[in-house]
């Protein structure tokens, strides 16, 4: 079983990261990147990963499969697909969500995870197509230019037929909207933020990271081969989940 060529792999061949390309590492949110922050994350996210294992499971995850978790971050995710999949890699450029990563999967006794420090652009996958791809709430950090090359990239490293299943901060209002669906996300934001993202911090986010809007991503997945066989616009409009398969 070979790997799988990357696009970086087509376009440079010589393995050589041209000047221009995108450094994940800078884009990837200074908490991230902050020991500080980490270890609280995951009470700050207070993430329930049943409702997303069971669309998975629902759409045929079982122990035969490879699935890859890009911007894993801490793995709440990646911990409990493993027990129902024979390979889990956790992604993420983030040094410290990784290693926070790999304590929780000591503490738990899990062993099929492996912890791959690169980026939606720069992971290289090693081995069989991937028969599952998960990524929540962290393609927001690529403006659409990279985020087009990213979902190109996923594609490459899924089988055919494989599912992409991937939740983001994706708007799902009109611009003329925008100030009405953004001002109301922002009041129902709790104050502290251990109870999850404050007014502040989803400040920052619509100033310097990418959230798009859903009738932009959407062709985008489709160019990138996918058939989108299904659409969760949340009530608010600010989320969106959406399982993709490779055609
Ligand atoms: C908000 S956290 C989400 C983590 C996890 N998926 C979750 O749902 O809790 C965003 C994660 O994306 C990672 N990230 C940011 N840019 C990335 C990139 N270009 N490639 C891969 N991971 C990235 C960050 O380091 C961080 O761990």
């Amino acid at each position: 079983m070979g790997n799988v060529s990357t696009y970086k792999e087509v376009w440079l061949r010589a393995m050589v990261t041209p000047s221009w390309f995108l450094d994940e590492l800078a884009h990837a949110g200074s908490e991230h990147l902050d020991p500080g922050y980490v270890p609280g994350y995951d009470r700050k996210a207070g993430t329930d990963p049943a409702d997303d294992l069971d669309v998975l499971r629902d759409l045929g995850l079982n122990e035969t499969h490879t699935l890859v978790d890009l911007g894993a971050g801490t793995g709440t995710f990646a911990l409990a697909a493993a027990p129902l999949c024979r390979r889990v890699i956790a992604v993420d450029v983030s040094p410290v969500m990784l290693a926070r990563l790999r304590q929780r999967a000591a503490q738990s006794g899990i062993e099929n995870i492996e912890c791959v420090q690169g980026g939606f652009l720069s992971y290289e996958h090693q081995g069989a197509p991937a028969d599952f791809v998960y990524s929540r709430h962290a393609l927001h950090h690529l403006p659409d230019f990279w985020k087009a090359v990213a979902l190109a990239h996923i594609a490459a490293i899924l089988k055919t037929g494989g599912v992409l299943y991937l939740r983001d901060l994706v708007f799902s209002f009109e611009p003329d909207e925008a100030t009405h669906a953004i001002e109301t996300w922002l009041a129902n934001a709790p104050e502290h933020a251990e109870q999850g993202w404050t007014r502040a911090e989803l400040e920052t986010h619509l100033r310097e990271e990418y959230s798009t809007f859903s009738w932009l991503l959407e062709p985008m997945i489709e160019h990138a081969g996918f058939a989108i066989q299904s659409i969760n616009h949340g009530a608010s409009r600010v989320h969106s989940a959406y399982t993709c398969i490779k055609g």
